[in-house]
């Protein structure tokens, strides 16, 4: 019997059984059956929490993008594997086929060689959702480089961070890019960035807005002309299933990113399985995940897990508000979109504008509907079920992280049986945990605890760049022999799981994980900020949005607030970018802390929710005097 693909719900139980109780066998048979490898490995998995060290599929050797596009081109040469769908819906949809994207897949791969990039180098990519966006994270892969997406609404300061944390030799940007109305200069911010970034070598430069822009001679170069010289074939660079395929940041309780590493293997064997069945794809399916690649929805459920399956996926270049809101439905319709992925904050925008953008379009092509990022509320859930979905198209809440490559917790569609926000049943392989404050597993039903994992799955990231340490610290030191996943979530009487947030110090504001420490370090970078502590409150279309509490130095005292307050913002978008950008600020006399200096962010957390009814146990506090004087000034 193949696994590979499971349809019905005792099928789930029936493999999911197979796949905990004996994972080496059951992914031996996922992997020989369904890839393509060019040696098969030595040893399924080997694994050490305590170090920790993971290993899936050693000694096997295979190039991904021969998985992803090679091996489809003599059954599917000429389907379309990419629609591009650009920001004007006045300018013409791309539809790349197979064959072609090989072609430019080749193409690009070359110019990377010509520009002095071997296998192992990093090169960053902070690009728009373009073409070339996917085909170079994929020309990457071909040659064995290691590619660091930068989501294109970081920050120079950003940006430079993350390129030198991982000393990136190339940068491949483009002019400029398109949002809604807007224009971005990306060039720019790609030069300020340079500023500060001795390890680039060499910039390759996209034309997608046609601005004259600044060409520093020697360093940059357009990628058209390169492209039209390059030759067009390449062969893959054989990598080993454990090589690093890409490194992508993530936000950390610590003020600095943190680059988490995913290997070859394991990685497609686990994104294309879970593409598969989470979103029950067939042959002539049209697939739309409305992520950016920047983000590890892009990566794994855009590019890898869609094109390995060879699929047909779309990439969105614009935002969902333009020129209107039923811009998604047009394009829905317009496609004939079979699977539609997005994040709860874009159905509660969406849901705010009412149903009239949604009756002007022909939706019955969808046949599943997926969310993904943040916990959704039961309105959203409703919302989406009922108008786009109309209760014909189930929802998969999928709930999986930067860290795990793959999703986690999720129904299957058609298979397991929704339940509005629940993400329901540990994927295949996966074997959740939920753990009380003392370390001891609560079993059972009908629970609450933090998130863990307790068996390796093939996705799992394999370290942070350069910081093996911080990722013992951060992921396995929390819970003995566990993948800590910084989630609460609770356990209901038939076994499905909830998730119930973060229980660390990262945020999520419509869908972006966002660490308070980072913020704060920025903030407190302001000449008059003395002190600042960050917390999330509820909103009602980011899900969280984000309250700074801030204590002045004696020099900003008297200053004007509403100044002050455009000036933090100001910062932040500077330092990290304009999806961290505080809600509210209050200026504050000072922070409760405890006797050991640490802020209580719990009593914060409350009076931002204005929840003050019961603010739990104060007896630690050094300086109870400022609690009061904050819940009477709060915002
Ligand atoms: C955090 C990971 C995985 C791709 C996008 C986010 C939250 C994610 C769900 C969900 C409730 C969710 C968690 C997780 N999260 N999906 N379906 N229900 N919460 O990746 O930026 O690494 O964030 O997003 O808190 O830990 P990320």
């Amino acid at each position: 019997m193949s696994n590979y693909h499971i349809k019905h719900l005792e099928e789930y139980y029936q493999v999911y059984r197979k796949s905990v109780q004996n994972p080496e066998v059951f992914w031996e048979e996922i992997a020989e059956e369904h890839f393509m490898w060019r040696k098969k490995w030595d040893n399924v998995l080997s694994w050490d929490f305590t170090k920790p060290e993971v290993k899936w599929f050693e000694g096997a050797k295979l190039n991904i993008t021969e998985n992803c596009i090679d091996r489809h081109l003599h059954i599917r040469g000429d389907k379309t594997a990419i629609i591009f769908e650009p920001n004007n819906p006045e300018e013409e949809a791309q539809h790349i086929s197979y064959h072609e994207l090989h072609e430019k897949v080749c193409r690009f791969a070359n110019v990377l060689k010509e520009q002095g990039i071997q296998k192992g180098d990093r090169v960053c990519i902070y690009l728009p959702m373009i073409p070339e966006l996917a085909i170079s994270v994929l020309a990457c892969a071909r040659i064995g480089a290691i590619h660091s997406v930068v989501f294109a609404g970081f920050s120079s300061t950003a940006l430079a961070t993350r390129i030198n944390d991982a000393t990136c030799k190339m940068v491949i940007t483009s002019d400029g890019s398109y949002r809604g109305a807007k224009t971005i200069d990306l060039k720019g911010i790609v030069d300020e960035a340079l500023t500060d970034c001795p390890c680039v070598e060499s910039v390759l430069v996209a034309k997608r807005i046609n601005t004259d822009i600044h060409m520093e001679q020697g360093r940059d170069h357009w990628l058209q002309p390169l492209l039209d010289e390059a030759y067009i074939d390449c062969v893959p660079e054989i990598m080993n299933a454990e090589d690093p395929l890409f490194i992508l940041y993530t936000s950390g309780s610590t003020g600095k990113p943190k680059g988490m590493v995913h290997t070859t293997g394991g990685y497609m064997v686990y994104t294309a399985y879970t593409f598969k069945n989470v979103f029950q794809y067939k042959e002539e399916d049209v697939y739309w995940c409305t992520a950016d690649i920047g983000w590890i929805t892009g990566h794994s459920y855009i590019v890898y897990g869609p094109l390995c399956n060879g699929a047909t996926t779309v990439m969105f270049e614009g935002v969902p508000s333009y020129p209107d809101f039923g811009r998604f439905w047009e394009i829905v319709e317009k496609h004939k979109v079979n699977q539609f992925y997005t994040a709860p904050t874009a159905i509660r925008a969406l849901a705010k504008e009412g149903v009239e953008h949604l009756e002007k379009h022909d939706l019955s092509s969808i046949k599943v509907l997926g969310t993904v990022g943040e916990p959704i509320n039961e309105e959203a859930w409703h919302w989406y079920d009922d108008n786009v979905g109309k209760r014909k198209a189930p929802i998969v809440d999928t709930w999986w992280q930067t860290e795990t490559g793959g999703m986690m917790i999720t129904p299957i569609p058609y298979a397991t049986p929704t339940k509005p926000t629940y993400a329901t049943l540990p994927f295949i392989g996966i074997q959740p945990a939920l753990m009380d404050e003392n370390g001891k597993e609560i079993k059972g039903n009908q629970v609450d605890g933090r998130l863990c994992i307790k068996f390796p799955w093939p996705s799992m990231a394999r370290t942070i760049w350069g910081n093996h340490q911080r990722y013992k610290d951060t992921y396995f030191s929390a819970y003995e022999n566990k993948y800590f996943t910084g989630d609460g979530a609770l356990r209901d009487e038939v076994g499905y799981y909830r998730i119930t947030g973060r229980v660390d110090d990262v945020i999520i504001v419509s869908g972006h994980n966002l660490g308070t420490a980072p913020i704060e370090d920025a903030i407190n970078e302001h000449p008059a900020v003395a002190e600042s502590a960050i917390v999330g409150f509820p909103h009602d279309v980011k899900g969280n949005a984000l309250y700074g509490y801030v204590t002045l130095k004696e020099t900003g005292e008297g200053r004007n607030h509403d100044n002050l307050r455009k000036e933090i913002n100001q910062i932040i978008t500077e330092q990290i970018g304009p999806i961290a950008k505080l809600d509210k600020i209050q200026f504050t006399s000072g922070l409760p802390k405890t006797r050991s200096g640490k802020i209580m962010r719990r009593i914060l957390r409350k009076i931002a929710g204005k929840d003050t009814s019961n603010l739990g146990d104060t007896s630690t506090l050094l300086n109870p005097e400022v609690v009061q004087d904050i819940m009477d000034n709060a915002l």
